[in-house]
């Protein structure tokens, strides 16, 4: 593809976003960005500063003083490379609770769209809220979803838990990523929605880049 190309793709915990928006970008040849590494990169910064996670202006005025950077599916902390603990799941929780508030999602979203416009070929990038509200203008929107359980299967799979414990995870996670009133989980009106219960990670990423390659003119 010679045009440079821009696919947002948003989805639920455990809908297979990261690992297919990573083939997906490696088969355009474009970068990957994972904005909920980004959240879950500020959530580590919280838990070791011990801020009280519910008290947004305890969490806000640490969002300044965080050097956070990602680059090549790692990320770093005040320039220490923390990419092992982003799938904690206290990591995850934590992260839930702090991406609710105002002032963390403007500092994460201008730091999105400046990494998008550095990059050369264009980007895949992936979260919740990134065909709705960093990149409205994104050539291409991808809406994944799966059934719940299978959705707490491979989030189980994924952090080492039970299924229990990974669906007990995935629910409380869709119902704050949903409900909360800035930015939440919603597929853009011109998204287009792909289920993957039933579908392996080789067929999600030929019906994604069917999708995409269908959807940009070169
Ligand atoms: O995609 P993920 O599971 O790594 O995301 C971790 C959390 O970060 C998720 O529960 C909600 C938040 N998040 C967000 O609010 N907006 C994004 N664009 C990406 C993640």
């Amino acid at each position: 593809m010679s045009k440079r190309v821009v696919v947002a793709v948003d989805g639920p915990a455990g809908s297979g976003k990261s690992s297919v928006a990573t083939r997906l970008a490696e088969r355009l040849g474009v970068e990957h960005l994972d904005t909920g590494g980004m959240y879950r990169g500020f959530a580590v910064r919280c838990l070791r500063d011990g801020v009280n996670l519910e008290d947004e202006q305890e969490v806000a005025a640490l969002v300044d003083g965080t050097d956070l950077e990602v680059s090549s599916g790692r990320v770093l902390l005040d320039g220490s490379d923390i990419t092992g603990e982003l799938r904690r799941s206290d990591v995850s929780a934590a992260s839930s609770v702090i991406a609710q508030y105002p002032t963390v999602r403007e500092y994460m979203v201008t730091l999105q769209r400046n990494m998008v416009k550095a990059a050369p070929s264009g980007a895949v990038v992936e979260g919740r809220d990134i065909g709705t509200v960093v990149l409205p203008e994104a050539d291409v929107k991808i809406y994944l979803t799966a059934s719940e359980p299978t959705r707490a299967r491979r989030r189980a799979e994924q952090a080492g838990l039970s299924v229990r414990d990974g669906q007990k995870e995935v629910a409380m996670r869709d119902a704050r990523d949903s409900a909360r009133k800035h930015s939440p989980l919603k597929p853009a009106g011109d998204a287009v929605i792909v289920d993957t219960s039933n579908l392996n990670l080789e067929q999600t990423v030929d019906k994604v880049l069917q999708i995409v390659t269908g959807g940009v003119r070169d």
